[in-house]
């Protein structure tokens, strides 16, 4: 059905188990980003959805498993050649207060990746594309200047977003990025998510306890329970027809609005 030039990310088999526990955190986790698309991670508290992602980015080693993005194998590279994969693997993590220096402004934030990456020949060029960058998510020019304290939450999940973008990554790893925010906030931050996708022909893996976020945003989900992979597909199998009884359960836990009966309501109160 999908073959391998339309995967942007392949994890086959991934197992971690931290140095004294004895339950491995995540067990032959395996599934497929179809390119342009977004997957979503969805699974209780401790269920091994940071630790699948975190090995995927390398940021912590696997013990088994491989990981290919866009066709290259990536996992076991070493540092000079993972830094040059980094830039294609950009992740937003949950809380844009700790996950931003404070000591640097939008301007260093959002260029830092064009800067270490060589993507800017020289500050103008990088300046310009950050602007362009902090356009992108809502922000701009006037913004550049200014540290992470004076943003709010909103905004400065709007930063992590344009530091990750602005290095054009063949996939963007999501980490809970909307939870630490206002209510209010969150669908703003997910539709501009929603936006840039479209626009940048992004690839997304987005991991998510609150299930109404995975079923707007993503359309193919994976179902994960301490530490495995119970069950996957598309958003219509796993909201409509889920089969493992631990869907089933989550579903039954929370009622799941599907996003396509409400679109048509007034937008969510803007930030201020
Ligand atoms: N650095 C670590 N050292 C030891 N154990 C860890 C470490 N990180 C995670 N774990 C354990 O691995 C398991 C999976 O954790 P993980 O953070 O991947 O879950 P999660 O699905 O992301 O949970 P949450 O929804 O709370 O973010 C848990 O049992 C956790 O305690
Ligand atoms: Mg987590």
């Amino acid at each position: 059905m999908t073959d391998q030039a339309s995967l942007i990310l392949e994890v086959h088999g991934l197992t971690k188990t931290f140095p004294g526990r004895a339950k491995p955190a995540i067990a032959d986790v395996a599934f497929n980003v179809r390119r342009g698309s977004s997957l979503g991670i969805v699974g209780e508290s401790g269920s091994g959805k940071s630790t699948t992602a975190r090995c995927i980015a390398g940021l912590i080693p696997a013990d088994k498993g491989e990981v290919v993005l866009d066709g290259r194998q990536i996992d076991g590279l070493d540092r000079g050649l993972m830094r040059q994969v980094r830039r294609h693997l950009q992740m937003v993590f949950q809380d844009p207060f700790s996950s931003l220096d404070p000591r640097m402004t939008a301007e260093e934030l959002v260029g830092e990746g064009l800067l270490v990456h060589g993507l800017a020949k020289d500050k103008r060029a990088r300046r310009e594309a950050v602007v362009r960058n902090l356009e992108l998510v809502g922000l701009s020019a006037a913004d550049l200047e200014r540290y992470p304290r004076a943003f709010s939450g909103g905004q400065r999940q709007r930063i992590a977003i344009a530091r990750a973008i602005a290095v054009r990554p063949k996939l963007l790893i999501c980490d809970e990025p909307v939870s630490s925010l206002d209510v209010s906030v969150q669908a703003q931050v997910l539709n501009l998510l929603l936006d840039l996708k479209a626009q940048l022909g992004l690839s997304i893996l987005f991991i998510a306890h609150d299930l109404a976020v995975v079923r707007y945003l993503c359309e193919d989900v994976v179902v994960m329970n301490e530490g495995r992979v119970v069950e996957a597909g598309s958003r219509d199998d796993i909201f409509d027809s889920p089969r493992h009884p631990y869907t089933k359960s989550l579903l039954a836990a929370v009622p799941v609005p599907d996003p396509r009966m409400s679109r048509r309501r007034a937008p969510l109160k803007e930030e201020p």
